[in-house]
């Protein structure tokens, strides 16, 4: 192996800068030179915009300190896919082009064969673009959203739920305090996961969900219903992309130069018709790109790590064309005498452990 790069693309999820890390100190323990490319592959395409010339050498010391912070030390972008690379032209207006193959020799000229890609279902599309034009590449599942297959979850959800939850928490003493329903707007794009974990964490009175289409009307009776009793006030999460039966989901712009669509508004359309219905006040809170920002919970810290460690001990494996997933055991029982035997870390080595046994990380297709 010659030099690896690791790439940030799409959407920031916190957890982003512990796979950074996790991947340059397994790199740096194993005598492998690591870069990072910045904003997704625009290091690579337009190097000219870079006072560093889009590459960064990456080493113990420019991580140091970065696990916990939220964000991509590297920068990323929802532009500036390779294969629908948007170009102006002088006339001002613009068109796509595929740039895939420059691309890959961009790597080539910089030395670079192996790519650590993190990303969601957009940059890790053109992960498996690019191995098909022969670079190695190794996928590490990033996104709140956690609508990746293959992954029990993704690094960023935790976060992301944990934060929702917090808000849903803090929205039941002002709910109750003005006997209002107030819908919660989520992000997620097209799965509810969020909104279903945070939801229910939150104890909210309904969670609306794309997977789910919903009945505003049955919605509003069961809100009736509920406030009728003790509880005079209600919360309802609503996941971005949940739509009622027969309908579609709201969109805040359309795909456009290689972008997806933006989702939203829903969150505020929910609360004008469920004001209609019961009759009660309602507020709508969008949680947004809150649900991006901020330090990764200690679960996605712990995923990042070892995520980043795991993509660059493939790669010494000789994998390529694949992603790292976590696919732990699921729940299950066990004899109640087995719970008073400790279980202690495994050391294996003179200073390193099996850190986490749930963290059972696997290659998946
Ligand atoms: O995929 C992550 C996500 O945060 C979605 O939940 C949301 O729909 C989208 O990205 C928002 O993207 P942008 O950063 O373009 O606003």
């Amino acid at each position: 192996m010659k030099r690896i790069a690791i790439n940030t693309g799409g959407g920031d999820a916190p957890g982003l800068n512990a796979v950074i890390y996790g991947a340059v100190h397994a790199a740096a323990a194993m005598g492998l030179e690591i870069c990072g490319v910045r904003d997704g592959f625009e290091g690579l395409l337009a190097p000219e915009q870079y006072a560093d010339g889009g590459l960064v050498h990456l080493d113990r010391a420019k991580v140091r300190n970065i696990a916990h912070l939220g964000g991509t030390i590297l920068g990323t972008t929802n532009r500036g896919n390779p294969l629908k690379y948007e170009i102006r032209k002088p006339d001002g207006s613009t068109s796509q082009v595929d740039r895939s193959d420059e691309l890959v020799e961009r790597f080539h000229d910089a030395g670079i064969n192996s790519l650590i890609a993190v990303g969601g279902d957009g940059t890790l599309g053109i992960a498996h673009h690019l191995c098909q034009k022969g670079m190695t590449v190794v996928g590490v599942p990033k996104t709140i959203d956690n609508d990746l297959q293959a992954t029990v979850v993704t690094f960023g959800f935790d976060s992301a739920v944990s934060f929702a939850t917090d808000c849903i928490d803090r929205l039941h003493a002002t709910a109750e305090s003005h006997r209002r329903v107030i819908v919660v707007e989520v992000m997620g794009r097209y799965a509810g996961w969020i909104a279903l974990h945070a939801g229910i964490a939150g104890g909210a009175d309904a969670i609306l969900i794309p997977e789910i289409p919903f009945d505003l009307q049955r919605v509003a009776e069961h809100i009736t219903r509920k406030t009728a009793g003790e509880q005079k006030y209600a919360i309802v999460v609503v996941a971005e992309g949940a739509k009622p039966v027969g309908g579609r989901h709201l969109v805040r712009s359309g795909s456009n130069a290689g972008r997806v669509e933006r989702l939203g508004g829903i969150g505020e359309a929910v609360a004008e018709q469920l004001h209609e219905k019961t009759g009660k006040e309602t507020r709508a809170v969008v949680l947004g790109h809150l649900l991006r920002g901020g330090s990764p919970t200690s679960l996605d810290r712990l995923l990042g790590l070892n995520f980043g460690a795991a993509a660059v001990r493939g790669l010494t494996e000789g994998r390529k064309g694949v992603m790292v997933a976590l696919n732990p055991p699921r729940i299950e029982y066990v004899p109640l005498e087995t719970a008073v035997s400790t279980q202690r870390l495994v050391p294996i080595d003179g200073n390193a452990v099996l850190t986490a046994r749930a963290l059972d990380i696997s290659f998946g297709d």
